[in-house]
C-alpha cells in the first residue's frame, strides 16, 4: 500500500539529508505511528507521500502508483485520492461544517446527489451532525479537526496520512481524535500519523516507526512503544506472545523487515577514563 525503498532527500542549501535511504513497507489497512524528535524528517516522509516533495533518491509507490511516473498535472487529481490531516486543520473559515465537507466532495467531482447523501453520513461519522451549520469560527480545536478528517475520508481514501493531528489539542481531545482515526482504520483505511504524544503512541499498542536524523531506527511491528533515544537497531516484535498476535498474524506474515541500518564499521565502545592529575614526585 505504501512503498518507500532506498528514499533519500536533501533539501536545497541543506547538508545532512532530511531522509537518509528510508525504506518501509506499509500494508493495507495497517494503523501504524511515526515518531521521532523534531526535525527526524517526519513531516518529509509525509510530503514524499504526497508528493508535495520528490525524493533525491529511491522510489515510492502508493497504492500501486509508482510517484515517478505521475505527470505534474495529475498531482492533484493522485492527492485526491489520499486523505490527508494537518495539525492546523486548513479548514475554509467562511464556510459551515457542512460546506467544508461538501465543498471537497465537490472537487473531487461527486454529483450533488451524491454529497447530499454523502455528508450527512460522515458528519455522523465524527460526531458532528449537530454542528454542521456552524462555521469553523465556532468550533472547539478537536470539533475543526473533526471537520478536517470528515472532508478527507468523505471520498473514501484508501490511505489517510496525519501529521501531528492532535499537535494543537488537549489531552482529552488528543485521545478522542486518535480513537477517530482508529475507527476510520476499522473500516478499512490505511492509517499513517505522525505524532510526539508518547501515552497515546504506548496505550494503543501498533506498529510504530521511528525514524532518527532522517533514518528508521526501530519499526515495532505490534505493540510499539515511543523510545527515541534507543540504539540505532531495529526493533521487531514477533513474539507470539505479544498481545495482538493472533489478531494480526495474517498481516504480519507479509510485512517485510524493515532494513538495517548501513553498515557502519564496528567500533568497540570506547570508555573514557576520567583524567586524573598526575601527582608530582617530590
Ligand atoms: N523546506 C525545507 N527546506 C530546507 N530544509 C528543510 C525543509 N523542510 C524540512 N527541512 C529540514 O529537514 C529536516 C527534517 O524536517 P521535518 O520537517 O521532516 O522534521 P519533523 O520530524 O517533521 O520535525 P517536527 O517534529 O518538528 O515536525 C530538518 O532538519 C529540517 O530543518
Ligand atoms: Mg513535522
Amino acid at each position: 500500500m505504501i512503498l518507500l525503498d532506498h528514499v533519500t532527500k536533501i533539501y536545497p542549501g541543506d547538508k545532512k539529508p532530511a531522509l537518509d535511504d528510508v525504506s518501509l513497507h506499509i500494508e493495507p489497512n495497517e494503523f501504524v505511528f511515526l515518531v521521532g524528535k523534531s526535525g527526524a524528517g517526519k513531516s518529509t516522509l509525509m510530503k514524499m507521500i504526497t508528493k508535495e516533495e520528490d525524493p533525491d533518491m529511491g522510489k515510492i509507490i502508493i497504492g500501486g502508483i509508482d510517484l515517478d511516473y505521475i505527470k505534474r498535472r495529475h498531482i492533484p487529481h493522485y492527492r485526491r485520492r489520499l486523505g490527508v490531516v494537518f495539525q492546523d486543520f486548513k479548514l475554509l473559515p467562511r464556510r459551515t461544517v457542512y460546506e467544508n465537507v461538501a465543498f471537497a466532495l465537490e472537487i473531487a467531482g461527486m454529483s450533488t446527489r451524491e454529497i447530499k447523501h454523502t455528508v450527512p453520513k460522515v458528519l455522523e461519522l465524527v460526531g458532528l451532525t449537530e454542528q454542521a451549520n456552524k462555521f469553523p469560527a465556532q468550533l472547539s480545536g478537536g470539533q475543526q479537526q473533526r471537520v478536517s478528517i470528515a472532508r478527507s475520508v468523505a471520498r473514501q481514501p484508501k490511505i489517510l496520512i496525519a501529521d501531528e493531528p492532535t499537535g494543537n489539542l488537549d489531552k482529552l481531545t488528543r485521545t478522542e481524535i486518535i480513537t477517530l482515526l482508529q475507527k476510520i482504520n476499522d473500516f478499512g483505511t490505511t492509517v499513517l500519523v505522525t505524532t510526539h504524544d508518547e501515552t497515546i503512541v504506548n496505550n494503543l499498542g501498533k506498529r510504530v516507526i521511528t525514524l532518527k536524523n532522517g533514518r528508521i531506527v526501530a519499526d515495532q511491528k505490534t505493540h510499539g512503544i515511543y523510545r527515541l533515544d534507543g540504539e540505532p537497531e531495529v526493533l521487531i516484535d514477533d513474539s507470539p506472545k505479544a498481545p495482538g498476535f493472533a489478531l494480526k498474524s495474517e498481516q504480519r506474515t507479509t510485512i517485510t523487515s524493515a532494513p538495517k541500518p548501513k553498515a557502519k564499521p564496528t567500533q568497540k565502545p570506547t570508555i573514557k577514563k576520567p583524567h586524573t592529575p598526575r601527582k608530582k614526585v617530590a
